[in-house]
This record gives C-alpha cells, sequence and structure tokens, in this order.
C-alpha cells in the first residue's frame, strides 16, 4: 500500500517542503518544520479559478436560515457553566487548557459524572493514565463520575471509530496531546500531530452533534498546545489557572463562540475534587485583618465583583536600592503608585523597604486596585489603621500620573459587593485626588517610617 502523502511545513513562516530540514529554507529558523498529512485530492488544482468540475453553491439569506434553539448540556458545575455561557453547546469543541496537576482531569471527570447521572450519554478517552488510575480518581470525586465509561487509548483511528460506534452526547479527550495519527511520523504532541488530531476530531464532533472537550497542555512558553494552532480551530478555550502554591483556581474564558469571555469561575482543591467558591468575597472579607497596612479592594474578577484584601508592609531597608516586592498585581503598577503618592500626596516611602500582597493568592490585573496599593502603603508608612475599626475602609479607582484618580469600568457593581459587606466607607474616584482619598480614611499623624 502507498504510504499517505505528508508534507513538512515551517510552523513560523508556513515554507513548504517534500522532506524534514532542521533549518527552514524560508525563515532560516531552526527545528520549525513540522510534518503534516496533505488534504487528499483537489488542493493542488483549487488555485486559481477553481476545479472546472466544481459546481457553484448557493448562498442563502441569513435571514431564510432555519435555526433551532439547541438546548445546552449542562455539566453541574454551577462555576464551569457559567463560563461556557449556561452550558456545553452540543456539536462544539472546547479546548482547556492548564498546566500540570492543576486539576483539569478532575473537573472534566466531574463534570462527565454529573452529566452521567443526569441520563446523557458520555466517555473519557485518556491518553495519559490507565482506567485504573482514572477510577482511582473518580472514587473520590461525587456523584456519577463512577458511571462514566473510559477508554485508555492513543490511536487516533481507534478513538475516531469508537466515537462512531458509541456516539456519545459528550466526550472528554485527556489530553488531545497524546493522540496521535498513524500516518504522520512526527511524535505525539508536534504541531503537526495535535492539528490532525483536532481537525479529525472537529470534523467528527460537527457531523455527529458530540460536544467535545480537549484538555491541553501549556507548553513552556505558557501557550495552549504549541502555536495557537488549536485556538482557532475550537468554538471555546478555557484556560484553567492557579499556582501551586496558591489554593484558589480560576477558570476563564480565552475565547467563547457561544459567549461572553468576561466570566470567571473560582474553585478550591479538596479531597473531594474541585468545590466551586461561590462567594470568595465573603470568606476574603472575613479573613481581612483591618490591622494599618490592609484595605479591601472592589475588584472586578471578569463581570463579577470580588472583594479582596491588599496587604502592604513599609520598614527600614538595609539594603540599596531598596526591595520593591509585590504578589498579585504588577510590579510597575506598584512603581508607579509609589511615585504617585511621594510626589502628589506627601507620603514618600524614600528608601524604605515596600511589600505589597493580594491575599488569598488573587491575581488582579486591573488598574482599579491602583488605589488600594495606595492606602495599604500610606496606612502601613503611617502605621495607622484606615478608617474606623467597627467598618472596614473599601476601595476601587485608577491612579493618574497627576494623582488625580480615574473612573474604573463597573462602579456600580463593586459599590454594590462593598456595601453587601457592609465595608464603608467606600472610598472611589469620586474622591477626585489620590491626596484626598488618603485624608478622608487615614487620620493624620506624624509618618512613622518615611
Ligand atoms: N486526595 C487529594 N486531596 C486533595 N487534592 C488532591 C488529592 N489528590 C489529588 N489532588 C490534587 O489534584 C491535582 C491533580 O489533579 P488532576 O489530575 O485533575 O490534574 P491535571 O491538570 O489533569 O494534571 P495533568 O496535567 O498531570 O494531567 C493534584 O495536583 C492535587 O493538587
Ligand atoms: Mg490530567
Amino acid at each position: 500500500m502507498a504510504r499517505p502523502v505528508t508534507r513538512f511545513t515551517c510552523s513560523q513562516c508556513g515554507h513548504e517542503s517534500a522532506k524534514w530540514l532542521g533549518r527552514c529554507p524560508g525563515c532560516e529558523e531552526w527545528n520549525t518544520l513540522t510534518e503534516e498529512a496533505t488534504a487528499s485530492g483537489g488542493r493542488a488544482n483549487a488555485r486559481g479559478g477553481g476545479s472546472p468540475r466544481a459546481r457553484a453553491a448557493r448562498p442563502v439569506a441569513l435571514a431564510d436560515v432555519r435555526a433551532h434553539e439547541v438546548a445546552r448540556l449542562k455539566t453541574g458545575i454551577g462555576e464551569l457553566d457559567r463560563v461556557l455561557g449556561g452550558g456545553l453547546v452540543p456539536g462544539s469543541l472546547v479546548l482547556l487548557g492548564g498546566s500540570p496537576g492543576i486539576g483539569k482531569s478532575t473537573l472534566t471527570s466531574m463534570a462527565l459524572g454529573n452529566l452521567a447521572g443526569a441520563g446523557h450519554r458520555t466517555l473519557y478517552v485518556s491518553g495519559e493514565e490507565s482506567a485504573a488510575q482514572i477510577k482511582l480518581r473518580a472514587e473520590r470525586l461525587p456523584g456519577a463520575a463512577l458511571s462514566v465509561p473510559v477508554l485508555a487509548e492513543t490511536d487516533l483511528d481507534v478513538v475516531l471509530a469508537t466515537l462512531e460506534a458509541e456516539r456519545p452526547e459528550v466526550v472528554v479527550i485527556d489530553s488531545v496531546q497524546t493522540l496521535v495519527a498513524s500516518e504522520l511520523t512526527g511524535a505525539a504532541g508536534s504541531v503537526g500531530q495535535v492539528r490532525e488530531v483536532a481537525d479529525r476530531l472537529t470534523r467528527l464532533a460537527k457531523a455527529r452533534g458530540i460536544a467535545t472537550v480537549l484538555v491541553g497542555h501549556v507548553t513552556k512558553e505558557g501557550s495552549l498546545a504549541g502555536p495557537r494552532v488549536l485556538e482557532h480551530l475550537v468554538d471555546c478555550v478555557l484556560q484553567f489557572e492557579g499556582e501551586r502554591e496558591r489554593f484558589y483556581r480560576t477558570l476563564r474564558a480565552l475565547k467563547n463562540r457561544f459567549g461572553s469571555t468576561n466570566d470567571v469561575g473560582v474553585f478550591e482543591m479538596r479531597q473531594g475534587g474541585l468545590v466551586e467558591v461561590a462567594d470568595a468575597s465573603a470568606r476574603f472579607v472575613g479573613e481581612a485583618t483591618r490591622a494599618p497596612g490592609s484595605v479591601v479592594l472592589a475588584a472586578m474578577e471578569g463581570s463579577r465583583p470580588l472583594l479582596v484584601e491588599v496587604q502592604a508592609l513599609v520598614s527600614p531597608s538595609e539594603i540599596v536600592p531598596p526591595r520593591r516586592v509585590c504578589t498579585g498585581i504588577d510590579r510597575n503598577r506598584l512603581a508607579l503608585v509609589l511615585a504617585v503618592l511621594g510626589r502628589h500626596a506627601g507620603i514618600g516611602v524614600g528608601s524604605a523597604d515596600v511589600f505589597v500582597n493580594v491575599a488569598g493568592g488573587v491575581r488582579v490585573d486591573e488598574p482599579g486596585a491602583d488605589l488600594a496599593v495606595a492606602l495599604a502603603v500610606a496606612s502601613a508608612a503611617r502605621g495607622m489603621r484606615l478608617g474606623r475599626p467597627e467598618s472596614p475602609v473599601a476601595c476601587f479607582g485608577e491612579v493618574g500620573l497627576t494623582g488625580e484618580l480615574r473612573s474604573v469600568a463597573h462602579a456600580d457593581r463593586r459599590l454594590a459587593e462593598a456595601r453587601k459587606f457592609g465595608l464603608a466607607p467606600v472610598v472611589g474616584p469620586e474622591s477626585v485626588t489620590l491626596k484626598a482619598a488618603i485624608k478622608e480614611v487615614l487620620p493624620t499623624a506624624r509618618p512613622v517610617a518615611a
């Protein structure tokens, strides 16, 4: 039997070659050529005006297209359903990416368990773990996780044939990098293999209406499944994030053809699997210390307001230059806020060490966190508590270079969330300048560490 034809394509510039080369002749990059299957038939003569045999198709007016409302498949995990935009859409492809050990297999096993429990046909394909390992995990998960049929297989053809035979409504492929298409010689996980595997799974998923979740590893560079080949192909890209030393894990949509990309789900890993943290604000506010150097930030996690505690410590330094250490916020924003504090609000930290931390391992990547950093540092520098002891202060707002406070998105929702937890006053952009905001909540006294 003749070997199927493959070609080698440069993942950087798209140069094509009949044989593998260490260095691409097109862009002169090393190790960028990856093997791919050539589409059978027609592609070569499709150049120019198209094949003479092709019949012209008739475009349809969108108003005449009949689209029936499809019921979404609820995974039973509220936070996951919300991030997906209301559940899995039949026939759609979802790529779930995340670093090793973050809980991708746990999340997908739990979702399939719930779906199986609700009477849907499911299938869990694992190329990484044996059926026995999967069972061990399922045993500690709640619900019907043990009733999900599993297939431990890495051969793409076998997986596709099984999908055709079983016709599940939802399938999880854990992970897309472990499946191999036998007609390609590239190793499992190479760009060519991943693209071929995803392409063939997509075709089957669309043709048979199977909701497919592809689990993908995050590469060293932090991108999903190598170059962004998969991200274009799938309908929805979910990123599962969190660091080993932090106990909260967030799930966010980077792309979603059926919903918003603003929503974020918050989880915590426990013995019994991933537990949704539906009211993270309550927990963070409850744990807030109310000591000098602490303030509650009314942040936004996607479209959801979240109250987190920002803490600062200002202490005399023994080294030059002094330390500027922060976790959970951007280092450059800290430098900016410290400069504005010194120049426009009269609170210079000079040669003191400054540490800023967002408690609970949360990361806030928004300009609205500036004011919280400024107030926490001001309070730490003066060694005085913000506001009155009985009611902790909440704040949000961007600090401008001229010392002004700038408005940020969703002010009303941030305010409402802070009020819900009895935080008062809520300092925001209405204070106009950083200096005025500090005056409002910080009693005047001689700075102790300036
Ligand atoms: N008994 C347990 N109690 C609490 N947490 C556990 C327990 N067993 C495993 N875990 C957590 O589950 C994580 C592994 O989850 P999971 O296998 O779903 O991750 P993954 O993202 O699929 O990893 P990989 O990239 O290796 O496939 C571990 O890192 C650990 O934090
Ligand atoms: Mg896994």
